[in-house]
């Protein structure tokens, strides 16, 4: 029985040193020491032994169980411990370490320059409007002065949604809405930036893409007004050095027309590659309005008169900053954003 007692005691020993967590040390106190544990199932062959065997087993027995509780109490110190310091070990926070860089954003180059030429026709008492991109046939074309099947619709080529519905190819439908509305108050002053779509795809057209229109309105509108604005324009834009000429044109709801060109920034109109060696750059298409486009908005022509004009905002912003290809301002890649 001895000899049982010293074998069960190498045996808790030897568990209770592999012993890795708290869970594994209670188990071990039940398997030896518990009720139906092997200590007493030891002991219960007490009976069978003499009466001088007797008390040196019970003392033995006595001893291995408080051998065995006591590593078990050393052990569950010493597992505790170790637990302790894993924890600290991975809560630990070097406050001298520099913090983590939070990324900030910055404006995308089409939304800067967009601002940027609202803030310069805000200066000049503008306001700004805004229209629906997907638009009316009526607004889009008739009531510009560009009936069905004329053929000057083939400059827009156009994604219809419907028979009298397309997405609409241009901002100037909102100078008819906006006119609609404020009749006949003068004078009337607006910008309406926006996306405008046309079935167009290479690498100075997206179909998508985004303009700005302005028109003014009151009586006695002169051509001279219309160049004056967009000389002041050109200068705060492009730079005071920047002049601009205005070559004839022509748009359905603009008599007359012109296109409107600013010196190259370049080469400061000496002539280089990004001006094709002209020492000039189109930058939009302007004109008086044309007098059934102020009728059919309810102005009566003989009173009043307006100027008008439409500027993409993908070219200004390919012009500032020497883009050559417009769809690196639609791949949204932060290598190029994050230049602006
Ligand atoms: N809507 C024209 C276009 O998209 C641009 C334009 C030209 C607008 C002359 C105007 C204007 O207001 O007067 O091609």
């Amino acid at each position: 029985m001895e000899q049982q007692l010293k074998k069960l005691m190498a045996e808790a020993e030897e568990a209770l040193a592999r012993a890795e967590d708290l869970d594994e040390l209670n188990g071990i106190r039940v398997r030896f020491l518990g009720k139906n544990g092997l200590l007493t199932g030891v002991l219960r062959g007490m009976s069978k032994l003499s009466a001088e065997e007797r008390p040196r087993v019970g003392r033995l027995a006595n001893e291995i169980r408080e051998k065995i509780e006591d590593t078990l109490a050393r052990r569950a110190a010493e597992i505790k411990e170790k637990v302790k310091t894993a924890r600290l070990e991975a809560e630990k926070i070097d406050v001298t370490l520099p913090g983590t860089p939070f990324l900030t954003g910055s404006k995308h180059p089409l939304t800067a320059i967009q601002e940027e030429i609202e803030d310069i026709f805000l200066g000049m008492g503008y306001s700004i409007e805004e229209g629906p991109e997907i638009e009316l046939d009526y607004y889009n074309f008739e009531a510009l002065n560009l009936p069905k099947d004329h053929p000057a619709r083939d400059m827009q080529d156009s994604f219809f949604v419907g028979p009298e519905m397309l997405l609409r190819t241009h901002t100037s439908p909102v100078q008819v809405r906006t006119m609609e509305r404020t009749v006949p108050a003068l004078p009337v002053r607006v910008i309406a930036p926006g996306r405008v779509y046309r079935r167009d795809d290479d690498a100075t057209h997206s179909p998508m893409f985004n303009q700005v229109e302005g028109f003014a309105i009151d009586k006695r509108v002169t051509l001279g007004d219309l160049k004056g604005t967009l000389q002041v324009f050109a200068e705060k834009m492009f730079g005071r050095q920047t002049r601009t000429r205005f070559r004839p044109s022509y748009f359905p709801f603009t008599e007359p027309s012109a296109e409107m060109d600013i010196s190259c920034g370049m080469c400061g109109g000496k002539g280089c590659r990004v001006c094709s060696y002209t020492g000039w750059l189109e930058i939009l298409g302007c004109g008086m309005i044309h007098p059934r486009v102020l009728e059919v908005s309810g102005y009566d022509p003989e009173e009043v008169t307006g100027f008008a004009f439409g500027m993409g905002v993908e070219r200004i912003a390919m012009l500032k900053y020497d883009i050559n290809d417009m769809r690196v301002l639609f791949d949204n890649d932060l290598r190029f954003l994050k230049q602006f």
